[in-house]
């Protein structure tokens, strides 16, 4: 160990995991977003709180910044180490700690992965219902610290509605116990929830309390496929009037063609420009007939051109797979992601501005939407052309990204929806919030974190 800092880290914490070989610093480096050059000065894997406490003691002393990190699954480069930082990677403090039957609770560890909170629920015959595709590999500290949507919010809201406590480790290394589990607490300011969406500039998650809730009715999936970017929301309409939706989410014909090139099966003869699935109760004869005669009104009216339903769970899982595989499947062309939100209402306005928008920047490059369209959510995937350099393609993407955040303006939206600011965002984090809430938030992040040690640079420029 040449860095004497880490070797007087190792003397004092000789329990520690600390990595420093090449290809750790570059594993844990960075994220899904794959831009940035990974730079850590090495990695830590604490085994326990009190392990985590220690680190960030030595790294006040020693004015060494720490990077919190998850599953790296993050999209906006907020798990990226690419300054000499000491990445504190949760992943070894990833135990289920204890289910409560009465409170209906779980208390995990944070770098339990997503699928192992699923799991856990599942066996007490319950459900934690956050779920999204990266479900196997990001962890639930991420997923607190970013706010995490996915797929069910349209029935169940985003993280920060599921966390009933939680343990954080200080910038300064004390202990935080917030809220505790409890139901109803009106006791002042509630800390709990400013951790939720502080992507790692508050204070490291060390244990999570998490709410769970019973299994939903029976389902169906339907998949539609839809003529024209006007039906996408009255279909929705229509459906939620009329069925009780667990998921409602969008893609484009060229979304489907990167599944398909990817190895998903085809569900629907020909191309169409839009297509939908969707998921809902499906439990007795009348929601089924309920959903036929949704179906059966949308095709009368013009706004779906076809449509299948699920016959089984394979079926079911086959469909889910053309929309919940599209991130993979576009991960190779390193795609730039705008993920941005609009209230429900505002939508189609929105759409028309962004078709505008993105047709005018994007004249030569293909742009792949899909998302909680559900939810106001649209995710904008821009894919680099060969002909272009990376440099003059962030550029250009950057260029088109100031200008969807005045159009978002304008529409009251936001310009991350749920991946978080990270480094990716944090150029346009002023069109989303005023130039007071970004003072207070900076004034915050300065009592939580007096010596900027913890993510600096990431959801605001570096001070
Ligand atoms: P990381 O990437 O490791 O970190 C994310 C941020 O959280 C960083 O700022 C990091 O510093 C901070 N952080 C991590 N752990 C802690 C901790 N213990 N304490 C404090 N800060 C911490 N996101 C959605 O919201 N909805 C989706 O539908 C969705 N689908 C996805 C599908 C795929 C295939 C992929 C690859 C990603 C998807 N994501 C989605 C994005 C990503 O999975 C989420 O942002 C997730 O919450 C990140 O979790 P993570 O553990 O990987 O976090
Ligand atoms: C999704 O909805 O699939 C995710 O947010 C991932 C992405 O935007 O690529
Ligand atoms: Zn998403």
């Amino acid at each position: 160990m040449s860095d004497p800092r880490l070797a007087q880290l190792a003397h004092s914490l000789p329990q520690l995991r600390l990595l420093t070989a090449a290809d750790d610093l570059q594993h844990y480096g960075r994220d899904w977003t794959r831009r940035w050059t990974p730079a850590p000065l090495a990695i830590v894997l604490p085994a326990s709180r009190e392990d985590v406490q220690a680190v960030v003691r030595w790294a006040n002393q020693q004015q060494v910044a720490i990077v919190p990190s998850g599953g790296r699954t993050g999209l906006s480069g907020g798990a990226v180490a690419a300054n000499g930082e000491l990445v504190l990677s949760l992943e070894r403090m990833n135990r289920v700690l204890a289910f409560d039957p009465v409170d209906r609770s779980l208390s995990v560890q944070a770098g339990a992965t997503l699928h192992a909170v699923h799991e856990a629920a599942r066996e007490h015959g319950l459900i934690y219902p956050v779920d999204f595709a990266a479900r196997g590999s990001c962890s639930i500290g991420g997923n607190i610290a970013t706010n995490a949507g996915g797929i069910r919010v349209i029935r169940y809201g985003n993280t920060r509605e599921w966390v009933a406590g939680l343990s954080v480790v200080t910038a300064t290394g004390e202990l935080l116990e917030l809220n505790r589990g409890l139901v109803k607490n009106s006791s002042g300011y509630d800390f709990r929830q400013l951790m939720i969406g502080s992507e790692g500039t508050l204070g490291i998650i060390v244990e999570a309390t998490l709410k769970l809730t019973d299994p939903p009715p029976p389902a169906q999936v339907m998949l539609l496929a839809l003529p024209d970017m006007d039906a996408l929301m009255r279909v929705f309409a229509l459906f939620r009037s009329t069925l009780a939706l667990q998921a409602f989410e969008f893609f484009t014909n060229q979304a489907l063609q990167h599944v398909l090139a990817h190895g998903a099966q085809r569900a629907i003869d020909g191309e169409h420009p839009f297509y939908v699935v969707t998921e809902f109760d499906a439990g007795d004869e009348p929601a089924r007939d309920a959903a036929l005669a949704a179906f059966e009104q949308a095709l009368t009216q013009g706004w779906v051109s076809d449509g299948v339903i699920a016959q089984s769970a394979a079926q079911a899982a086959a469909l889910w797979r053309l929309r919940e595989d599209i991130t993979e499947s576009l991960a190779p062309r390193r795609p730039y992601k705008n993920d941005v939100s609009v209230r429900v209402s505002r939508v189609p306005a929105f759409l028309h501005d962004m078709q505008v928008l993105l047709t005018r920047e994007y004249p030569d490059i293909e742009v792949v939407w899909f998302g909680h369209i559900g939810d106001g959510n649209l995710h904008i995937n821009v894919l680099r052309p060969d002909t272009l350099d990376e440099d003059a393609f962030i550029t250009q993407c950057e260029h088109v990204t100031r200008l969807l955040a005045q159009t978002l303006q304008h529409h009251g939206g936001s310009i991350s929806a749920e991946h978080g600011i990270g480094l990716v965002k944090r150029a346009y984090l002023q069109g989303t919030r005023s130039a007071l809430e970004i003072a207070m938030m900076q004034g915050v992040r300065r009592v939580f974190d007096p010596s900027g040690i913890l993510n600096p640079g990431k959801l605001f420029a570096r001070d």
